[in-house]
Protein backbone atom coordinates (compact mmCIF):
# COMPACT_ATOMS: atom_id res chain seq x y z
CA UNK A 1 0.00 0.00 0.00
CA UNK A 2 1.12 3.38 -1.17
CA UNK A 3 3.03 5.11 2.06
CA UNK A 4 4.19 9.33 2.40
CA UNK A 5 4.77 11.12 5.18
CA UNK A 6 2.96 14.39 4.69
CA UNK A 7 0.18 14.87 3.56
CA UNK A 8 -0.55 14.68 0.12
CA UNK A 9 -3.75 14.48 -1.79
CA UNK A 10 -3.14 13.01 -5.58
CA UNK A 11 -7.14 13.46 -6.25
CA UNK A 12 -10.43 13.24 -4.73
CA UNK A 13 -12.96 9.96 -4.83
CA UNK A 14 -14.02 10.57 -8.16
CA UNK A 15 -10.84 9.68 -9.65
CA UNK A 16 -10.27 7.00 -7.62
CA UNK A 17 -7.12 7.89 -6.76
CA UNK A 18 -5.47 8.36 -3.33
CA UNK A 19 -5.58 10.41 -0.07
CA UNK A 20 -2.55 10.23 2.00
CA UNK A 21 -2.02 11.41 5.56
CA UNK A 22 1.35 10.66 7.71
CA UNK A 23 1.37 6.83 7.64
CA UNK A 24 -1.76 6.34 6.73
CA UNK A 25 -2.60 5.33 3.32
CA UNK A 26 -6.46 5.66 2.47
CA UNK A 27 -7.82 3.29 -0.15
CA UNK A 28 -9.99 4.57 -3.16
CA UNK A 29 -13.29 5.60 -2.15
CA UNK A 30 -14.99 3.12 -4.88
CA UNK A 31 -12.72 0.25 -2.90
CA UNK A 32 -15.34 1.27 0.05
CA UNK A 33 -17.97 -0.92 1.14
CA UNK A 34 -21.09 -0.17 -1.42
CA UNK A 35 -23.93 -0.83 1.74
CA UNK A 36 -25.41 2.25 2.97
CA UNK A 37 -25.73 2.54 6.44
CA UNK A 38 -28.23 4.12 8.14
CA UNK A 39 -25.79 6.87 9.64
CA UNK A 40 -25.21 10.63 8.53
CA UNK A 41 -21.94 12.20 9.37
CA UNK A 42 -21.78 15.80 9.82
CA UNK A 43 -18.40 16.99 9.32
CA UNK A 44 -16.50 20.40 9.00
CA UNK A 45 -14.57 22.97 10.91
CA UNK A 46 -15.40 24.27 14.54
CA UNK A 47 -18.19 27.08 14.19
CA UNK A 48 -19.43 25.45 11.31
CA UNK A 49 -22.82 24.27 12.97
CA UNK A 50 -22.68 20.52 13.06
CA UNK A 51 -23.82 20.24 16.40
CA UNK A 52 -26.74 22.65 15.86
CA UNK A 53 -27.71 20.75 12.62
CA UNK A 54 -27.40 17.69 13.53
CA UNK A 55 -29.80 17.98 16.61
CA UNK A 56 -32.48 18.75 14.46
CA UNK A 57 -31.88 16.91 11.65
CA UNK A 58 -31.59 13.90 14.17
CA UNK A 59 -34.92 15.11 14.67
CA UNK A 60 -36.81 15.38 11.32
CA UNK A 61 -35.17 11.69 10.85
CA UNK A 62 -36.11 10.34 14.55
CA UNK A 63 -32.81 8.72 14.68
CA UNK A 64 -30.85 9.57 17.76
CA UNK A 65 -27.76 12.38 17.89
CA UNK A 66 -24.39 11.48 18.70
CA UNK A 67 -22.03 14.33 19.51
CA UNK A 68 -18.64 13.53 19.32
CA UNK A 69 -16.86 15.95 21.48
CA UNK A 70 -19.84 15.10 23.96
CA UNK A 71 -19.12 11.53 24.41
CA UNK A 72 -15.41 12.44 25.10
CA UNK A 73 -16.37 14.69 27.57
CA UNK A 74 -18.82 12.19 29.19
CA UNK A 75 -16.47 9.42 28.84
CA UNK A 76 -13.44 11.27 30.58
CA UNK A 77 -15.74 13.51 32.74
CA UNK A 78 -13.99 17.00 31.45
CA UNK A 79 -13.88 19.39 29.24
CA UNK A 80 -12.54 19.13 25.82
CA UNK A 81 -10.63 22.44 26.65
CA UNK A 82 -9.54 20.48 30.21
CA UNK A 83 -8.21 17.37 28.18
CA UNK A 84 -6.24 19.54 25.74
CA UNK A 85 -4.73 21.55 28.81
CA UNK A 86 -3.90 18.55 31.24
CA UNK A 87 -2.91 15.99 28.17
CA UNK A 88 -2.37 17.68 25.20
CA UNK A 89 -3.63 17.26 21.54
CA UNK A 90 -1.85 13.86 20.48
CA UNK A 91 -3.86 12.18 23.70
CA UNK A 92 -7.00 14.37 22.64
CA UNK A 93 -6.79 12.55 19.30
CA UNK A 94 -6.37 9.03 20.52
CA UNK A 95 -9.50 9.24 23.02
CA UNK A 96 -11.24 10.83 19.97
CA UNK A 97 -10.74 7.79 17.84
CA UNK A 98 -11.63 5.27 20.55
CA UNK A 99 -14.60 7.30 20.79
CA UNK A 100 -15.37 6.89 17.20
CA UNK A 101 -15.05 3.66 16.95
CA UNK A 102 -17.41 3.05 19.60
CA UNK A 103 -19.92 5.87 18.18
CA UNK A 104 -19.67 3.66 14.87
CA UNK A 105 -21.34 0.67 16.00
CA UNK A 106 -24.40 2.97 16.65
CA UNK A 107 -27.10 2.82 13.87
CA UNK A 108 -29.01 4.74 13.00
CA UNK A 109 -27.85 7.73 14.29
CA UNK A 110 -26.80 11.26 13.14
CA UNK A 111 -23.12 11.47 14.09
CA UNK A 112 -21.73 15.38 14.34
CA UNK A 113 -17.63 14.59 14.42
CA UNK A 114 -15.11 17.18 16.18
CA UNK A 115 -13.64 19.85 13.78
CA UNK A 116 -10.26 17.59 13.44
CA UNK A 117 -11.79 14.11 13.37
CA UNK A 118 -12.12 13.87 9.69
CA UNK A 119 -8.58 15.07 8.92
CA UNK A 120 -6.47 13.10 11.82
CA UNK A 121 -4.76 9.43 11.40
CA UNK A 122 -7.19 6.87 9.45
CA UNK A 123 -10.15 8.53 10.91
CA UNK A 124 -11.33 9.31 7.50
CA UNK A 125 -11.00 5.36 5.99
CA UNK A 126 -12.56 4.50 9.50
CA UNK A 127 -15.60 6.20 8.80
CA UNK A 128 -15.81 5.58 5.10
CA UNK A 129 -15.59 2.05 5.42
CA UNK A 130 -18.52 2.12 7.82
CA UNK A 131 -20.84 2.86 4.98
CA UNK A 132 -22.59 5.61 5.83
CA UNK A 133 -22.95 9.14 4.66
CA UNK A 134 -20.72 11.97 5.06
CA UNK A 135 -21.44 15.83 5.15
CA UNK A 136 -19.51 18.24 4.68
CA UNK A 137 -21.11 21.77 6.44
CA UNK A 138 -19.33 24.37 4.35
CA UNK A 139 -18.93 28.02 5.92
CA UNK A 140 -16.81 30.66 4.99
CA UNK A 141 -13.75 31.85 7.14
CA UNK A 142 -14.54 35.09 7.96
CA UNK A 143 -18.29 33.43 9.62
CA UNK A 144 -16.78 30.55 11.32
CA UNK A 145 -14.25 33.01 13.12
CA UNK A 146 -17.31 35.20 14.25
CA UNK A 147 -18.94 32.28 15.47
CA UNK A 148 -15.95 30.93 17.18
CA UNK A 149 -14.93 34.28 18.97
CA UNK A 150 -17.10 34.18 21.34
CA UNK A 151 -16.82 30.11 22.40
CA UNK A 152 -14.93 29.25 25.04
CA UNK A 153 -14.40 25.42 24.80
CA UNK A 154 -12.45 25.68 21.67
CA UNK A 155 -8.70 24.91 22.57
CA UNK A 156 -7.38 25.21 18.69
CA UNK A 157 -9.10 28.52 18.53
CA UNK A 158 -6.15 30.99 19.34
CA UNK A 159 -5.88 33.27 16.84
CA UNK A 160 -6.81 34.26 13.56
CA UNK A 161 -3.50 33.28 11.70
CA UNK A 162 -3.59 30.12 13.02
CA UNK A 163 -7.31 29.68 12.91
CA UNK A 164 -6.87 30.36 9.11
CA UNK A 165 -3.54 27.66 8.76
CA UNK A 166 -5.57 25.20 10.61
CA UNK A 167 -8.74 25.78 8.46
CA UNK A 168 -6.63 25.57 5.10
CA UNK A 169 -4.70 22.39 6.20
CA UNK A 170 -8.05 20.68 6.77
CA UNK A 171 -9.98 21.54 3.66
CA UNK A 172 -8.45 19.21 1.35
CA UNK A 173 -9.73 16.21 3.63
CA UNK A 174 -13.31 17.97 3.74
CA UNK A 175 -13.82 17.71 0.13
CA UNK A 176 -13.34 14.14 0.79
CA UNK A 177 -16.92 14.21 2.18
CA UNK A 178 -19.62 12.76 -0.36
CA UNK A 179 -21.65 15.60 0.29
CA UNK A 180 -21.30 19.64 0.81
CA UNK A 181 -23.55 21.71 1.89
CA UNK A 182 -23.01 25.57 2.72
CA UNK A 183 -23.85 26.52 6.19
CA UNK A 184 -23.11 30.45 5.38
CA UNK A 185 -26.81 32.99 5.99
CA UNK A 186 -28.52 30.29 6.48
CA UNK A 187 -30.29 29.17 9.47
CA UNK A 188 -30.23 25.16 11.00
CA UNK A 189 -33.40 24.61 9.28
CA UNK A 190 -32.47 25.67 6.07
CA UNK A 191 -29.35 23.21 5.99
CA UNK A 192 -31.34 20.68 7.93
CA UNK A 193 -33.98 20.89 4.64
CA UNK A 194 -31.32 20.71 2.23
CA UNK A 195 -29.84 17.77 3.47
CA UNK A 196 -33.23 15.72 4.00
CA UNK A 197 -33.19 16.81 0.16
CA UNK A 198 -30.12 14.80 -0.97
CA UNK A 199 -32.11 11.72 -0.10
CA UNK A 200 -29.02 9.86 0.41
CA UNK A 201 -29.84 8.06 3.15
C1 LIG B 1 -11.41 20.50 17.27
C2 LIG B 1 -12.73 20.90 17.24
C3 LIG B 1 -13.62 20.74 18.37
C4 LIG B 1 -13.12 19.68 19.36
C5 LIG B 1 -11.70 19.92 19.69
C6 LIG B 1 -10.79 19.86 18.46
C7 LIG B 1 -10.58 20.65 16.06
O1 LIG B 1 -14.91 20.36 17.92
O2 LIG B 1 -13.26 18.40 18.83
O3 LIG B 1 -11.61 21.17 20.30
O4 LIG B 1 -9.54 19.99 15.96
O5 LIG B 1 -10.97 21.42 15.16
P1 LIG B 1 -15.94 21.40 17.21
O6 LIG B 1 -15.62 21.38 15.75
O7 LIG B 1 -17.27 20.82 17.51
O8 LIG B 1 -15.71 22.72 17.83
Amino acid sequence: MLRLRSVAILADKHSQEWLCYGDAAIIPFERMSRHRRKQIFLLGFMGSGKSTVGELLSRKLQWPFIDLDTVIEAGQGVTIREIFERSGEPFFRQIERAALTEVLKTEPAVIALGGGTFAYGANVELIRESGGTTIWLDCSLQTLRKRCATMQNRPLFRDPESFEHLLDLRLPYYRLAEFSVSTEDRDAGEVTEQILRLRAF
